[in-house]
């Protein structure tokens, strides 16, 4: 019997109380989407208490594959008891088999301000991933999974849900300031018979946010490229290259001249999230230099060594042109750090502004962004 290998007794010991009440609490959040079935609640108590099903379960699995993945969730310390790993493995092959398809996430656009106090906005529930708000705070540019991944433009006032690319998958759309344009990333140039997919080979691309004309390459070079943040001056498009030995680093497109891409930074470590400073002096980015990411803040252009703003971890900056504050996000806290640039740069203690459940980026791009003036911060939040 295959289910027999997970033998490795993991006795509820000195440790078990500990865990217990959390994993109480969290199965009652996430515990209840499970499907109705012999090991339900086994499989609720054993597998929810890391992770929510949902989220880590991109498809489904043979029942050798189940066996495997189970070994592996005890390695890494989910506490089964060697009597109900056959029911566990049983219940997951049954009803998270081969033909399993994960439904759709459902997500809404909402205003959030500083206090914390959500205002949904009226998009339809959709798998939104990446908003990007234009300039003037009216329209979101998003995308959206279905059969392929798409950019859709949302328009506030109207309500009117757009798509605006059509070939390929398209994902990561980030506005111009002249709210003009929307740059995204790309797998449109690869044949159809290549076999290749998104995460092996996207460029950053660009169309008119009206949807008129075509989309036009912005980058065509051995890596993955997405388009991250445009400096203030409208002058340079901020790119990140995921490079095989040195993870994400960062470059920089400029749209004078012959537009030959310039190297910003590479460090072993990664380097993501981009954003600039009003001034267009200053750039703001993850760094996984210390271990676990944390936001900085380096001279633009010329790299010099960076300033620390976030503690304890920081990823997805927002730097709205007209605010004073930079924000990112530490666990489920969005913070906020006081900012002065000039010649020299001030930074701030980081402040918490409120804590809440919203769709996090599962990377260092930000999930949510702000009004130009900082005030408000569109969000996405998971809906039923
Ligand atoms: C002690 C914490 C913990 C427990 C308990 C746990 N997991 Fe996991 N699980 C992880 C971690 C860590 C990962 C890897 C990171 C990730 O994908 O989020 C993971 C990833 C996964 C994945 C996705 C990775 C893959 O192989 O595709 C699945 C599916 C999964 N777990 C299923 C289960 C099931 C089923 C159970 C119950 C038997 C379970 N987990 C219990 C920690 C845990």
């Amino acid at each position: 019997m295959q289910g027999k290998r997970i033998i490795m007794v993991v006795t509820l010991g000195v440790a078990g109380w500990l865990v217990i009440p959390l994993l109480a609490r969290v199965q009652q959040e996430a515990g209840d989407s499970l499907p109705e079935g012999n090991g339900k609640a086994l499989v609720s108590n054993s597998c929810v208490g890391c992770h929510s099903m949902e989220t880590s379960l991109r498809r489904g699995r043979s029942r050798e594959e189940w066996v495997e993945t189970v070994n592996d969730m005890v390695s890494r310390g989910a506490q089964i008891l060697p009597a109900d790993a056959e029911t566990i493995i049983h219940y997951l092959a049954e009803h998270y088999g081969v033909d399993f398809v994960p439904p759709p996430a459902r997500r809404i656009f909402v205003w959030v301000d500083h206090q914390g106090n959500v205002e949904p906005l009226a998009a339809p529930p959709r798998n939104y991933n990446r908003p990007s708000l234009s300039p003037d705070g009216q329209q979101v540019a998003v995308d959206i999974p279905l059969d392929t991944s798409d950019i859709w433009i949302y328009d506030i006032p109207t309500g009117e849900l757009r798509r605006l690319t059509y070939e390929g998958n398209n994902r990561s759309p980030t506005w111009s300031n002249d709210g003009q344009w929307v740059a995204f990333s790309s797998d449109r140039h690869q044949s159809p018979e290549g076999g290749r997919s998104y995460r092996d080979d996207h460029e950053a691309y660009w169309k008119r946010a009206d949807g008129s004309g075509e989309a036009e390459r912005l980058t065509d070079a051995e890596f993955n490229h997405g388009p991250q943040r445009w400096t203030p001056d409208g002058k340079t498009l901020s790119i990140s290259e995921i490079h095989p030995e040195t993870g994400r680093d960062i470059w920089m497109l400029p749209f004078e001249g012959d537009r030959t891409p310039w190297l910003f930074l590479k460090t072993p470590a990664l380097e993501g999230g981009v954003a600039f400073s009003a001034d267009g002096h200053w750039l703001a980015h993850t760094s996984g230099e210390t271990g676990q990411r944390e936001v900085v803040v380096r001279a633009f252009p010329e790299a010099e060594p960076a300033h620390q703003v976030s503690t304890g971890g920081g990823i997805e900056v927002v730097w709205p042109l007209n605010s004073k504050d930079l924000f990112y996000r530490n666990g489920n806290k969005r913070m906020a750090v006081e900012i002065t640039t000039g010649p020299t740069l001030t930074v701030g203690t980081p402040r918490v502004l409120f804590e809440g459940d919203f769709v996090n980026s599962p990377g260092s791009r930000a999930y949510w962004d702000a009004t130009q003036d900082g005030q408000r911060f569109l969000m996405l939040k998971k809906v039923e």
